[in-house]
């Protein structure tokens, strides 16, 4: 049977104490409605449908690219009323499910498991048993364990409240009977809102049987309501990532101190990663690759036996094979290093390449620079290539060897195998084979005297 999906994402989340609508508030750098989305998207749905409402200018400006039918509810009536805004454009035979934008870490085996219960005409709903039931709707059964209807906390009698079976809003039905069911909807209730929940004891009474199916882990069904909750969403979903890379062969110093914001796109065999290391982006990492402590690795690739030692920056970069960087380096976009390239502390790379065995060890910018192979950059050497206008290239060709506090003033090129003297300023281009320096001339003023402090 078809299915359509319908996820809600209209309320404000007042609870968040926020500018901008809860389901914008991210969980491992992606909002929270598009980890819902990417949960539609994994179901093979005829139809994704998204009911916003607040926000819903910010909320189109940041997610508009997601694949699905947006419907604005204004104002917002409840949850029952956010689904009557997609009534129309259901289809009578096709399953409709119902997710939460707020509702992240849920798992396709489980909705799986959930639309099973819809075969044969039933109504699906996803329950979950909680040690403290605290605002959510609860499940009312009968004698004979059958559900009977679900109750809001605020409309709960004191035994009700007692039930630790609660709501977590995400059912599956065909679609004519939901349609039937919600143009049936009241809002007496405590609210004052037309409940989704409601449709429960409608189809009870039409003689619709309810099929509860229940999350594998609970974590799955957990709102984000509030920032402590967002907090301990993240957490769990870092911990499950953590397992997950553990489980492939990875060595994680400490799993809790471990953070993927993205997609590891390809990992090698036996890489270790040390404490408080961010992964941010699209990320490959090749066979033994050591990351130290404190570093930050944002859209790069690295290759074999690469070694990032503690504290640095690298984005948007590829580093090849047996590369070794930092401690304390900063590589900026589009930078390409070849194999065994050492990058040492306080440099910094920005838009260059770097061909194989080359180094750049201490306290050295190089921007938008093509380096050799073999090249050896003194500690100090500046590539100067911004004028306040524009940026020029340096080239500096296989076999170099720059001397220390060196300034190369670009556009410029350092031809192969020329050696340049420390503290020069190099403002055209080198000669092959040969030292070229810019210094001025050292002398000695032999009868000079230190100046003395002058007595008051
Ligand atoms: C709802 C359920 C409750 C369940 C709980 C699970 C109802 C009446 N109650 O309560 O039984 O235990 O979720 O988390 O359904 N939304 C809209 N438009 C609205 C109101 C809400 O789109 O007018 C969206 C929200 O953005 C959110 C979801 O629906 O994604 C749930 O809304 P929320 O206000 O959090 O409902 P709860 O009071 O938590
Ligand atoms: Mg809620």
């Amino acid at each position: 049977m078809q299915l359509e999906i319908i996820i809600l994402a209209a309320g404000q989340g007042t609870r968040m104490r926020s500018a901008f609508p809860k389901i914008l508030h991210k969980i491992a750098g992606k909002p929270l409605l598009e980890h819902v989305h990417a949960l539609a998207a994994s179901l093979d749905a005829a139809k994704i449908s998204i009911v916003y409402g607040y926000g819903g200018e910010t909320v189109l400006a940041s997610l508009s690219h997601l694949n699905a039918s947006w419907k604005e509810q204004k104002p917002q009536l409840g949850t029952g009323h956010a689904v009557m805004q997609v009534a129309d454009d259901m289809g009578d035979d096709a399953i409709v499910l119902i997710l939460y934008g707020d509702v992240p870490l849920l798992r396709k085996g489980t909705v799986e498991r959930l639309l099973r219960c819809t075969e044969g005409g039933d109504l699906g709903l996803l329950t979950a048993t909680l040690a403290d039931p605290q605002g959510y709707g609860r499940i009312v059964r009968d004698e004979a364990g059958r559900v009977l209807r679900i109750v809001e906390e605020k409309d709960a009698t004191e035994l009700e409240r007692a039930v630790t079976e609660v709501n977590t809003g995400i059912l599956a039905v065909q679609g004519c009977r939901l349609k039937n069911w919600l143009s049936r909807l009241e809002n007496h209730n405590a609210q004052r809102e037309y409940y989704l929940t409601d449709i429960i004891g409608l189809a009870v009474g039409d003689g619709v049987m309810v099929q509860t199916t229940q999350p594998a882990d609970v974590d799955e069904v957990l709102g984000v309501n509030d920032r402590q909750q967002l907090a301990r969403l993240e957490r769990t979903f870092q911990k499950a990532q953590a397992e997950r890379l553990m489980a492939e062969g990875v060595t994680l110093r400490d799993p809790a101190r471990f953070d993927l914001r993205g997609e590891i796109r390809s990992i090698g065999q036996d890489v270790e990663i040390d404490v408080n290391v961010l992964l941010e982006g699209h990320i490959s990492l090749g066979d033994r690759v050591r990351i130290g402590p404190n570093t930050v690795i944002r859209d790069s690739e690295l290759g074999d036996e690469v070694e990032i030692f503690a504290n640095c920056v690298i984005e948007n970069a590829r580093i090849g094979r047996g590369s070794r960087i930092g401690p304390f380096a900063r590589i900026r976009p589009e930078t390409q290093l070849a194999e065994e390239v050492h990058i040492g502390n306080f440099v910094e790379i920005k838009k260059s390449s770097i061909a194989s065995r080359s180094k750049a060890n201490h306290l050295s910018y190089i921007g938008d620079s093509i380096v050799g192979s073999d090249v050896n950059i003194g500690a100090g050497t500046i590539t100067c290539n911004y004028d306040g206008a524009n940026k020029h290239q340096t080239i500096i060709e296989d076999g170099a060897f720059i001397g220390s506090d060196t300034q190369l003033v670009a556009p410029v090129r350092v031809k192969r195998n020329a050696t340049i003297g420390a503290g020069s300023t190099i403002i055209r281009d080198a000669p092959e084979n040969a030292l070229t320096l810019s210094r001025a001339k050292q002398i000695t003023v032999e009868d000079w005297q230190r100046p003395l402090k002058k007595r008051s």
